[in-house]
């Protein structure tokens, strides 16, 4: 794998139906998993709890990647931390305190992110790196898997890209990744690379990751 590239099985994406043989089909250098938590509220979708995220905790080894699409992260974001979210990200406009949010998941031992959609200029995070780990770019719309790219987005990676020079944190892209638009994420810049009804849909997963990093 290219140094610095991960490529994260977005969950929503699994066959959940019988999820100890579904977390199996993922291949070993797959080393962080992501969870989309969709509450009804902030996206139209709703999906899973940190209940369902104690349950997964002991199935996997692999590092788990909560993203919370919630209109209240102050409230969730601690317990998903606590069921066992090795990092937790959220969109800071749904935020009364992103920069006490952060703090706080850090403060619990987790990593902290910051989410960003597609309409969400990266000016008005800013004020928020010095305190994250990481900034998850949105490439869709949040909501529901197997939308498509939104290509406009690559020009704020790279503006996001430069800013790496004096902040410490990594870049997620998550949305409409496939090999092609997974290249295209990689060559701009992004590090963490989350892809789920591509990745998922049939049974070569190893192929397609290798696809995506060669
Ligand atoms: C979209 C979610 C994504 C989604 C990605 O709201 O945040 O993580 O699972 O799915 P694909 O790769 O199918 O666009
Ligand atoms: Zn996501």
């Amino acid at each position: 794998m290219k140094r610095d590239v991960q490529i994260i099985p977005s969950l929503l994406s699994m066959d959940l139906s019988c999820m100890r043989v579904s977390l199996k089909s993922i291949p070993a250098e797959v080393k962080m998993l992501h969870l989309d938590v969709m509450d009804g509220a902030f996206v139209e979708n709703i999906t899973f709890g940190p209940v369902f995220l104690e349950n997964l905790r002991p199935l996997t080894r692999k590092k788990i990647d909560a993203h919370l699409m919630v209109a209240n992260p102050d409230k969730y974001a601690p317990l998903f931390v606590k069921a066992g979210a090795d990092l937790v990200s959220f969109h800071p406009e749904t935020s009364s305190n992103p920069v006490s949010l952060l703090k706080r998941i850090r403060a619990m031992g987790s990593k902290a992110g910051l989410a960003v959609n597609p309409d969400v200029n990266e000016k008005t995070i800013l004020k928020y790196l010095n305190n994250a780990d990481y900034v998850l770019l949105m490439s869709v719309f949040p909501g529901f898997a197997g939308q498509s790219f939104i290509k406009s987005v690559l020009s704020k990676l790279k503006r996001l890209k430069a800013l790496q020079k004096n902040y410490d944190f990594k870049i997620e892209i998550d949305g409409g990744i496939n090999e092609k638009t997974g290249r295209m994420a990689i060559e701009a810049g992004a590090e963490w690379i989350v892809s789920g009804s591509y990745l998922f849909k049939g049974k070569n997963m190893k192929n397609k990751i290798e696809g995506m990093v060669k």
